[in-house]
């Protein structure tokens, strides 16, 4: 948060700091104050020595009524500059327990815990939640937005450079609340322009072994019943998209590193990872688990 790659975040972040110096200042004084006054027993009853009215009326009235106001007036110039700005990209964002759910609309492009956003320019988020509410927090670009269910919020995004920056779900929404994290990649443009092209070629069906089987058994294990491969027959909409699972950063919303052996620990039991996941254990043969996990990995 106090690192910020954005706009946005420079904003708050400058915010902090000014609250934070003018805050600890005050409180300094305030501490030394209180010292003074627990060291200092009252030796007679008579009218205070240091000021009397004059020094409530100033320490207690004037300097905070003048500090408060300021605040304010930084508080409100920040949120002025935290106003939506003009964009062109729309990116749907759907909270689920416990992963988040990527759509690009107009591209016709989706996926699962990963954003892709172009560096340098602004885009538009339309947040939602599919069950509870979340939060959504990438704290180098911005700060924070609820996603809530039956109800659209919306929100921006920018990073001034290319980057890879950690998002995480900010707001209690279960067991693995913790373990609901996402990555926001910021691409020069044309290489988002080049992402998004790659996203939008249909999948070559696998012509050879074990990933024809894979494929096989992916549909055998009723792995499609909850999520969707596009250029396949799988449409599910309960777990996330998997039409490049190979080429994603992590497995289970942040939890493991995206390799083969990770992806074959989490499809064969992802309530030893995540307890409480959505995903039940895949029981199938040890070939068929092997061409299944490589089917997996090679959708990328
Ligand atoms: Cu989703 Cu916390």
């Amino acid at each position: 948060m106090l690192d910020p790659a954005g706009p946005a975040a420079e904003a708050i972040a400058g915010l902090w700091w000014i609250l934070f110096l003018v805050c600890s200042v005050y409180f300094v004084i305030v501490m030394m104050l209180l010292t003074v006054a627990v060291l200092r027993r009252p030796r007679d009853t008579g009218p205070p020595r240091y000021g009397g009215r004059a020094f409530i009326f100033i320490g207690g009235i004037a300097a905070p009524a003048v500090i408060l106001v300021t605040l304010l007036f930084f508080s409100l110039s920040t949120t002025a500059a935290l106003r939506q700005p003009e964009t062109g990209l729309t990116i749907q964002v759907v909270g689920h327990q416990w992963w988040w759910e990527v759509r690009y609309p107009e591209q016709d492009i989706v996926t699962a815990n990963e954003l892709f956003i172009p560096a340098g320019e602004p885009v538009r988020l339309e947040l939602s939640s599919a069950d509870v509410v979340h939060s959504f927090w990438v704290p180098r670009l911005h700060g924070k937005m609820d996603l809530l269910p039956g109800k659209k919020t919306y929100f921006w995004l920018e990073a001034r450079e290319p980057g890879t920056f950690r998002g995480q779900c900010a707001e209690f929404c279960g067991l693995q609340h913790a373990n609901m994290a996402f990555t926001v990649t910021a691409l020069p443009p044309r290489e988002f322009a080049a992402w998004v092209a790659r996203r939008q070629v249909p999948l070559v069906e696998p012509d050879a072994e074990p990933l024809r089987r894979g494929e096989e058994v992916f549909f055998r294990a009723g792995c499609h019943a909850c999520h969707a491969i596009r250029g396949t027959p799988a449409a599910g909409r309960i777990g996330p998209d998997l039409t490049h699972v190979g080429s994603r950063p992590t497995l289970g919303a942040g939890m493991l590193p995206n390799n083969i052996g990770n992806m074959a620990g989490w499809v064969a039991n992802p309530q030893a990872i995540k307890p409480g996941a959505r995903m039940p254990a895949t029981y199938v043969g040890s070939t068929d688990f092997q061409a299944l996990v490589a089917y997996l990995m090679s959708l990328q």
